[in-house]
């Protein structure tokens, strides 16, 4: 099967991403497809390094590629975070969530001295825009469905419930103001957490462009 543009390049940017590893480094690992490209990457290095996973189909790759899997609640702080993204925007703000495991990948990033995204280059986008992931808390799900309305159209999403039991969504409506809308959805009672990540949390972008990565910048006024 052809290899496509998009996955030479998130090659590309989990294997430049894999060399900011150093050895003896608290490691968070993301979900995806581009993070599947990372995992293999870093077992290549042989470091002596311990991960936190973020979803269960991180831990199996982390697991057979011999990378040392620790809870993650043993980990105080982790030195590094590596995650994709489905959109970054060029202020900075990401959507993360496609795999439904952006409740667990932002408590990783928040835990992490340094947050770098890889990406292909079709992730880098003007402005951001829906589908926005959410995870609900099952537990009265209609109620929180029904305050969602006040905000935007909101989608229950055809898959399973996340490691944590939380319902995932979709909110469709409009993200041109990320900030605020970041604010108001997480205030909704019932939303565990949205898949909007501010620009603070994020160290550096690094996306794949042809075979080669590229360090970009967010907040440098466009792509
Ligand atoms: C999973 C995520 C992923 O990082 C995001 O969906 C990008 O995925 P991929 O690398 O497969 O394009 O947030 O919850």
């Amino acid at each position: 099967m052809a290899v496509t543009t998009a996955e030479h390049e998130k090659r590309a940017a989990a294997q430049a991403a894999a060399e900011l590893v150093e050895d003896g480094m608290s490691v968070g690992l993301g979900t995806g497809t581009t993070v599947a490209y990372l995992v293999p990457a870093l077992a290549a290095r042989s470091l002596d390094v311990r991960c936190a996973v973020t979803s269960p189909r991180t831990e199996v790759l982390a697991r057979e590629a011999g990378l040392r899997v620790e809870r993650f609640s043993s980990l105080l702080h982790l030195d590094i975070a590596i995650d994709g993204a489905d959109e970054v925007a060029p202020d900075g703000w990401l959507v993360k969530g496609g795999g439904g495991a952006h409740t667990r990948e932002k408590l990783v990033a928040s835990a992490a001295d340094r947050f770098v995204v890889i990406v292909d280059s079709s992730k880098l986008v003007r402005a951001l825009r829906p589908p926005v992931p959410l995870e609900l808390v099952a537990f009265g799900l209609a109620s929180t469905l029904r305050r969602l309305e006040a905000v935007g159209p909101v989608r229950r999403r055809d898959a399973g419930r996340s490691p944590d039991h939380g319902v995932i969504c979709d909110y469709l409506g409009a993200v041109d103001d990320p900030q605020w809308l970041a604010r108001t959805l997480r205030g909704v009672l019932g939303v565990v957490e949205h898949g909007l990540f501010p620009p603070e949390m994020v160290s550096e972008v690094i996306v794949g462009r042809g075979g080669r990565a590229e360090r970009v910048h967010p907040g440098g006024g466009g792509w």
